[in-house]
């Protein structure tokens, strides 16, 4: 089994290049099922999330050709609307391509994501868009089966802005008949990129960014090239490394508008955010200062950012408060920090850091991909060697992150042990 081993190797310096946003890249790979001609899909990041997105797709018919950051998708060999049931299980974002389906072969058959370490991960949501715009849902024993006659605009209101279920309803949508209107829909950077690629291929795809979304069905979508936008959470990720660290990190290929929140935390923490274009560069203090969090939809603070920010506030000089309001159980990275010598209280929603405490190296294990994120930047300013196992959850949102930290500056190595 392959373990993360981190020491303390002072402040890291240098420039870090951010890939392709993993959260952008799943619902538009997903989406290229409505082609009908060549998709190619630049700057998508090599991750194991990727692959298994990729592999559901094949296994529908697509032809997909990989070349490292590029992929080269003909949707024309799209034979069957049935899922691979073992690959929906490994990772609940395949569910992005139930839209896709209903849209372009009336039908689509999945199993029920299942839930994660972080919540219960419901789908009625997608479920109530799918139903409005004409589809019938049957579920039984943990599959789910959508189909439809055809699909007719409607207005949808999302009871909570969902991303997931925002952009299933999105693609579902784009070859409706008539208008679909998505009322408090999810307003993230990704789903943007998400209609400006359906966009480009034929969509009439307006508000995406404001939580209201509307969509004008269309015949048919066409084929286009399109380069997916920056990770904000990665970006995010070494952004709090170079603070943590007191270093000077220049992040490149970053998108500024799409961090406000997280850029505002950081310097009221007392950390220098310096804009140059497609760059940031961050200066670590000497100090760091307590902070009050609390995550929301965007254009709130990222939920995907908390457990990075925990690990920071351990080494603030005061009391620190994170309120997480999008999933109910996204704390157990506190466990972990706690193992290391963090001062952390849970209690419900809120975590309280008592202030800065001496961290030792220690043998703990990533709860879920952001918190694998949060040990390592722990274990940078730990004393003695840090051992993460369970480091799978990792490899699902970051492209060679010790190689990235490594031409940081950091002791970082990964051994199959
Ligand atoms: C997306 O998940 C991201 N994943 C998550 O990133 C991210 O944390 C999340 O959005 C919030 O920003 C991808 O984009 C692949 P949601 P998603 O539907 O779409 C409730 C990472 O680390 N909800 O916005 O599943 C749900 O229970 C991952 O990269 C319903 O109640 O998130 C949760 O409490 C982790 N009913 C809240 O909404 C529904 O039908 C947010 O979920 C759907 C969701």
């Amino acid at each position: 089994m392959e373990k993360i081993f981190v020491k303390p190797n002072g402040p890291l310096k240098g420039s870090v290049r951010i890939s392709g946003a993993k959260n952008a890249a799943l619902p538009i790979i997903a989406a290229s099922i409505l082609g009908t001609e060549e998709i190619v899909l630049e700057d998508i990041p090599e991750l194991k999330d990727v692959e298994v997105i990729t592999e559901v797709l094949r296994r529908l018919g697509l032809k997909i050709e990989k070349n490292k950051n590029t992929l080269k998708i003909d949707p024309r060999g799209l034979n069957t609307a049935k899922t691979d049931y073992e690959l929906i299980s490994k990772m609940r974002a395949s569910f992005l391509v139930m839209g896709p389906l209903l849209a372009k072969m009336k039908e689509a058959y999945n199993s029920l994501p299942g839930g994660c370490n972080i919540g219960s991960r419901p789908i009625d949501l997608h479920l109530k868009g799918f139903k409005a715009l004409g589809a019938e849902i049957e579920m039984t024993h943990g599959e789910i089966r959508a189909t439809c006659e055809k699909l007719v605009g409607a207005k949808i209101y999302l009871d909570f802005p969902s991303v997931g279920a925002t952009e299933n309803i999105m693609t579902a949508a784009v070859l409706a008949e008539g208008e679909t209107i998505i009322e408090n829909c999810a307003m993230e950077p990704e789903i943007v990129d998400l209609a400006n690629f359906l966009n480009k291929m034929g969509a009439r795809v307006t508000g995406a960014g404001t939580s209201t979304i509307r969509i004008k069905g269309v015949e048919k979508l066409t084929g286009c090239t399109h380069q997916i936008i920056p990770d904000r959470i990665e970006a995010g990720t070494f952004m709090v490394a170079a603070a943590i660290t007191g270093g000077d990190i220049l992040i490149e290929n970053i998108i500024t508008s799409h961090l406000k929140p997280v850029i505002a935390k950081l310097e009221e923490s007392g950390a220098q955010i310096i804009e140059e274009g497609d760059n940031v560069r961050v200066i670590g203090s000497e100090t760091i200062k307590p902070l009050e969090i609390k995550t929301l939809p965007h254009p709130g603070f990222p939920t995907d950012l908390q457990a990075q920010f925990m690990a920071l506030l351990t080494q603030a000089d005061g009391q620190s408060s994170i309120i997480e309001t999008v999933f109910e159980n996204r704390f157990m990275h506190a466990d972990e920090l706690k193992k290391m010598g963090a001062k952390i209280k849970v209690i419900d929603r809120e975590a309280v850091l008592l202030g800065k405490n001496k961290l030792y190296g220690s043998k703990v294990s990533a709860t879920d991909l952001r918190a694998g994120a949060a040990l390592i930047l722990a274990a940078l300013v730990s004393e003695g060697e840090t051992e993460i196992s369970e480091i799978y959850h990792i490899d699902r949102g970051y492209e060679n992150i010790e190689e990235k930290f490594r031409n940081l500056g950091a002791n970082i190595t990964r051994i199959d042990v």
